[in-house]
C-alpha cells in the first residue's frame, strides 16, 4: 500500500468518524443481536406475562402458575445468554480504556441484573401473593434498568 493510499484510507477513516454513525461489525453486530434478543425475552416477557395475567387468571385456578412454569423455560436461558453474551460484550470492548463512568455503569449495571435474577427467582418460587407481587416488581424494575444502562454504556 503507498504511502498516499494510506493517507487516504485514513482520511476516509476520519471523515465517516466525523461525519456519523458506522455498521455494527460482523461479530460485534452479532454478539449485541444476541445480547438484545436475549433482552427481548427477558425484559419484554415479563411485561407481557403480566398483561396477560387476567385473562389467564380467567382459564383456571392453577393456569398462572402453569403458565409462569412454561414461561421459565424461556426465560432462564434468555438470562443465561444475557450473562455470556454480557461477558462477552465486555470481553470485546477495551474497557481499560473507558471513562470511570463508563466503568461504574457496568459495575452498578451487574449489580442491577443480579438483583433482577434473585428477584424473579424468589417471585416464581414464593407461595404468598405479596412475595409473589413484591419480587415480581423488583425483578421487572431491576431488568428495566439493566436494560436502561446497557444503552448507555452502548454509547
Ligand atoms: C437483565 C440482563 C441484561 C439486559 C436486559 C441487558 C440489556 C442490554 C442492552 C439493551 C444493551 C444495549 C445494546 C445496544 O444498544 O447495542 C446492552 C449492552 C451491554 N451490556 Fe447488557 N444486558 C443485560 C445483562 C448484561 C450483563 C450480565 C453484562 C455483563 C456481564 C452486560 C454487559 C453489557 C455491555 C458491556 C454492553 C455494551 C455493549 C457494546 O457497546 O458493545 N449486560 N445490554
Amino acid at each position: 500500500m503507498t504511502v498516499v493510499h494510506a493517507a487516504v484510507v485514513h482520511a476516509a477513516g476520519v471523515h465517516a468518524a466525523a461525519n456519523g454513525p458506522s455498521l455494527a461489525g460482523g461479530l460485534g453486530g452479532f454478539r449485541l443481536i444476541l445480547h438484545v434478543l436475549a433482552a427481548t425475552i427477558w425484559v419484554g416477557g415479563q411485561f407481557t406475562l403480566a398483561g396477560l395475567l387476567p385473562t389467564i387468571r380467567t382459564l383456571g385456578e392453577d393456569a398462572p402458575k402453569t403458565v409462569g412454569r412454561a414461561f421459565a423455560r424461556l426465560l432462564w436461558p434468555a438470562y443465561a445468554v444475557l450473562v455470556v453474551t454480557g461477558l462477552w460484550n465486555i470481553g470485546a470492548l477495551t474497557v481499560s480504556q473507558a471513562s470511570a463512568a463508563w466503568k461504574a455503569v457496568l459495575m452498578v449495571k451487574i449489580a442491577v441484573v443480579a438483583v433482577a435474577g434473585v428477584a424473579v427467582f424468589l417471585h416464581q418460587r414464593s407461595s404468598t401473593r405479596r412475595g409473589t407481587a413484591v419480587w415480581g416488581a423488583i425483578g421487572a424494575v431491576a431488568s428495566v434498568a439493566a436494560l436502561c444502562l446497557g444503552v448507555f454504556l452502548a454509547g
